[in-house]
């Protein structure tokens, strides 16, 4: 078996890197269609390839990874690949467990958590438990997620809060703002990575993703590993970070 170093290549800049990359994890069903395979058989691989970027990650120093694995708009799919979804999430989160705790991974899921199957919610409420007080990277799956829901949910919290006198109007901001979004406790993503070529948000981050770089790539979602990541990093790197100034 080929070992991978764990070492950040040589030219990366490690004092340079992003704190929080977020991942739009695209292009499974398009793997499985090129080679005739279900497309079932591409999220099972799409599951390998989020494991290896996670341990990438934690390797290279990253703090936080957050990975987009099932849209709000994703319900639209044929219930065959919807109900076959769930029970991967369930499966692989049982089945990983043990490993996400010896590697000291804290897990937490964001999205519209409370309509998932009950025995989903088990597995993920026992994995945020067992995990919430490990010290390494914090690893964010964003399920049932969909950025304008995340933000209508925020708004109807704070204006509850208004209207039990809690909260005057002139004291919401942007980091009072923040604090009511399901990401909370990380901070926004420096860097988006978005597979299989296409150029859009999907719905993804949409408050926190206001100042994150954006990398492209048409591989697809099963085949991108360490050298994809690598290019999205090294290409990072040259990029000159603005935020509005000159
Ligand atoms: C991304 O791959 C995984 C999920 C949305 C769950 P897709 O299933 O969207 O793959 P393509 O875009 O059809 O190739
Ligand atoms: C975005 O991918 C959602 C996830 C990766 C979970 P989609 O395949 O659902 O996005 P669209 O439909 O191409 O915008
Ligand atoms: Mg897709």
């Amino acid at each position: 078996m080929q070992t991978i170093s764990k070492e950040l290549p040589k030219d990366l800049d490690q004092k340079r890197l992003p704190r929080h990359v977020a991942v739009i994890m695209d292009g499974n069903g398009r793997w499985a269609k090129r080679r005739g395979l279900p497309r079932i058989i591409g999220h099972r691989q799409g599951v390998d390839a989020l494991k290896k970027l996670l341990r990438c990650c934690d390797d290279w120093g990253i703090e936080a990874l957050t990975a987009y694995a099932f849209s709000t708009e994703n319900w639209g799919r044929p219930h065959e690949e919807v109900d076959f979804l769930m029970a991967l999430f369930e499966r692989v989160l049982m089945r990983e467990l043990q490993e996400m705790m010896e590697e000291n991974v804290r897990i937490q899921f964001v999205g519209n958590l409370a309509v998932l199957p009950p025995s989903l919610q088990t597995q993920i409420d026992r994995s945020m438990n067992l995990t919430k007080e490990n010290t390494g990277i914090q690893f964010t799956v964003a399920t049932n997620y969909g950025g304008r829901q995340e933000i209508l949910q925020a708004t109807r919290a704070i204006a509850t809060q208004v209207q039990q006198g809690h909260l005057k109007p002139e004291e919401i901001d942007e980091a009072l703002f923040s604090r009511y979004l399901y990401t909370a406790n990380v901070c926004d993503p420096d860097l988006l990575i978005r597979s299989s070529g296409e150029m859009r948000l999907s719905n993804f981050l949409l408050w926190q993703m206001a100042y994150a770089e954006i990398y492209i790539t048409d591989v697809l979602w099963p085949d991108f590993g360490r050298e994809q990541f690598h290019k999205a990093l090294s290409d990072y790197q040259q990029r000159n970070r603005r935020f509005g100034k000159i």
